[in-house]
């Protein structure tokens, strides 16, 4: 059944859904935690984020949202290519350093090493992606950053980190799988 928008203006309008709302539903979706960095004018950057998904296989693409708002995307968009981090089960505390404004995310106890392009790769992660801008659109009030991978590192199958509920937690695998 498909349902015109326009005979229902206040759901075209999204009014029926408040932030409060919103929210709540989201935030019963588990998630990954990812570390986008970037090198730019010499100096590193890079940002906690929930939003990563893989796109297509071939080309091989990723992708992830960030706010409008964010001071961290000036530079992600200058460079000429981003670092994607995901995030270790005990690495909670540096997705919360990531996420933090007024400190310095690469600063000690931040272990990193320029990748094979120069962008930041964090130290002990699950997996590096190297990426190559592809794509960019302005959606609502987030930007989507689209990235062809040409570099992949997985660590091994470690446990990952997850977020759920406004919380960092970890994996626990079904006993039957
Ligand atoms: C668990 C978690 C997930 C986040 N996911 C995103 C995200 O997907 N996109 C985004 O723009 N910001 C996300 N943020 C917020 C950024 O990490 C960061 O706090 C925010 O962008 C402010 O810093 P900035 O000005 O350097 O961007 C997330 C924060 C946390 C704690």
């Amino acid at each position: 059944m498909i349902i015109s928008p326009v005979s229902l203006p206040h759901l075209q309008s999204g009014l029926a859904v408040t932030s409060d709302l919103f929210r709540r539903a989201l935030a019963a979706h588990a998630s990954g935690v990812v570390v986008i960095t970037a090198q730019h004018a010499g100096r590193p950057a890079g940002l906690t984020a929930t939003s990563f998904s893989s796109v297509s296989l071939e080309p091989p693409l990723v992708s992830f949202y960030v706010d409008r708002s964010s001071t961290t995307w000036p530079s992600l968009r200058a460079a000429d290519h981003f670092a994607v981090n995901v995030l270790a089960h005990d690495q909670a505390d540096l997705a919360a350093r990531f996420a933090s404004r007024g400190v310095d995310r690469f600063a000690e106890p931040t272990r990193w090493r320029p990748g094979p392009l120069g962008a930041p790769l964090l130290q002990d992660v699950s997996a590096h992606l190297v990426c190559l801008p592809y794509e960019t659109a302005e959606v609502g009030d987030h930007i989507l950053v689209v990235g062809l991978v040409v570099e992949a590192d997985p660590q091994g199958p470690g446990r990952p980190l997850l977020y759920h509920q406004g919380r960092f937690g970890r994996f626990l695998a079904h006993p039957e799988s």
